[in-house]
């Protein structure tokens, strides 16, 4: 039986349903559902297990309404993708733009949906203008951003990223500190000044510091685990207040996955008291064997195995999809494709393209079905 995924009230249902000029039928054809229940979809699922699901989303969100009713039906919390990072809120120097991170933690506001700021720090994309700054220029940059990003949404946003992908990737050097215009402004303690500025102007948002790759047990991903216990365990120390861990979950078949090593990384971090979110939930699946219906099957059950794992940890509390569709995932994304060479069109997310649930859909609704029974 196809899993349904009803109706939520939409505070833009005016706007949506004019712009669609219909709709009931083609509406509910979309969210795969007219008649089932309120309350059945994803974030209802995960609210039954004392968890918030959301998802990371951008202008899609406000141009296609179909995607908009997708998503709120099957969402709690809206994290804008692009929309509250530094080259967008600041493309020229002194030049702030927050009218689309404005309409976007708008929408979430009207819809009744948390809002997750992403991200205030990050040494990956700066805008060119930062390129030939001194360490001075930066530091003075870095504290009047704070100064001017932070007010703004404070009060509104449920989490920010602070920093975000803290640590190099790459397999050269894994787990050394991302190289960036922060890191060369303030070194390490770049990480520091910013949880101490944000917190001093906005006492309400959970602080978080996200990464990535955790879930592998690649050397890249062991080497991140180790470097983010370490950093968590210096900023405590010193007093500084972080609320939460984000851990990605870009799911990467082609990297080594080791669930019992895994768990004990969860473990490390609950038990210095932190929250867990998983803040990028999909399925790298590039590396996945076969058609369609094979590569959807395998992507759900690697997704299943996260979760029914990270679920068991009281500490996770968060749940966030990077894309609820296909169609607007970043894999699918010419800024993405254009550089990689991939062997399918990708199909990352719980729904495909049509806004249909796949297996993925229904291996989310499983693991938090099952989950805190
Ligand atoms: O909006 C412009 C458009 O005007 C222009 O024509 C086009 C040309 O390439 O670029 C568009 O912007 C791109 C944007 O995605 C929206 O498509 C940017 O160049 C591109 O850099 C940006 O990429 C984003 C990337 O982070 C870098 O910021 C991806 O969408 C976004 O999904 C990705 O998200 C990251 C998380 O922040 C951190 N974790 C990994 C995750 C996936 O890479």
């Amino acid at each position: 039986m196809k899993p349904k995924w009803p109706p939520h009230r939409d505070r833009d249902a005016p706007t949506r349903r004019a712009a669609l000029g219909l709709i009931g039928g083609a509406l509910s054809l979309a969210t795969g559902s007219s008649s089932a229940a309120p309350g059945s979809g994803l974030a209802a699922a995960a609210a039954r297990a004392g968890l918030v699901f959301g998802v990371a989303a951008d202008s899609e969100v406000l141009a296609d309404p179909a995607y908009r009713a997708l998503i709120l039906n099957n969402c709690r919390l809206l994290a804008p993708s692009n929309s509250l990072k530094f080259a967008a809120l600041q493309p020229e120097q002194g030049v702030f733009h927050f009218e689309q991170g404005d309409a976007l933690v708008g929408f979430a506001e009207r819809n009744g949906l948390l809002a997750r700021g992403h991200a205030l720090f990050w040494n990956d994309y700066p805008p060119a203008w930062l390129q030939n700054k001194s360490s001075a220029e930066l530091a003075t940059v870095f504290d009047a951003y704070l100064d001017r990003v932070v007010p703004h949404f404070a009060g509104r946003l449920h989490s920010w990223d602070v920093v975000n992908e803290p640590f190099w990737l790459g397999r050269d050097r894994p787990g050394t500190f991302r190289p960036g215009p922060w890191l060369r402004a303030f070194g390490e303690d770049y990480v520091e000044r910013a949880f101490r500025r944000t917190a001093a102007l906005d006492a309400q948002a959970k602080l978080v510091l996200n990464e990535a790759w955790t879930e592998c047990a690649s050397p890249v991903g062991l080497a991140v685990r180790a470097s983010l216990l370490a950093l968590v365990d210096r900023l405590q120390d010193r007093g500084v207040k972080i609320d939460a861990i984000g851990l990605q979950g870009h799911i990467m078949p082609s990297e080594p996955w080791d669930e019992e090593s895994f768990a004990e990384f969860l473990h490390a971090l609950s038990a210095r008291k932190l929250d867990i979110y998983l803040t990028e939930l999909d399925v790298v699946d590039d590396a996945l064997q076969g058609g369609v219906a094979e590569r959807d099957g395998a992507a759900a059950d690697l997704t299943r195995r996260l979760l029914k794992l990270a679920l068991d940890i009281p500490a996770v509390k968060m749940v966030v999809a990077w894309s609820l569709s296909d169609k607007y995932s970043w894999l699918r994304n010419p800024w993405f494709t254009s550089r990689k060479h991939l062997s399918h069109v990708a199909r990352p997310c719980p729904f495909d393209e049509n806004m249909q649930p796949k297996p993925m859909a229904e291996a989310i609704a499983g693991a938090f079905r099952g989950a805190r029974g």
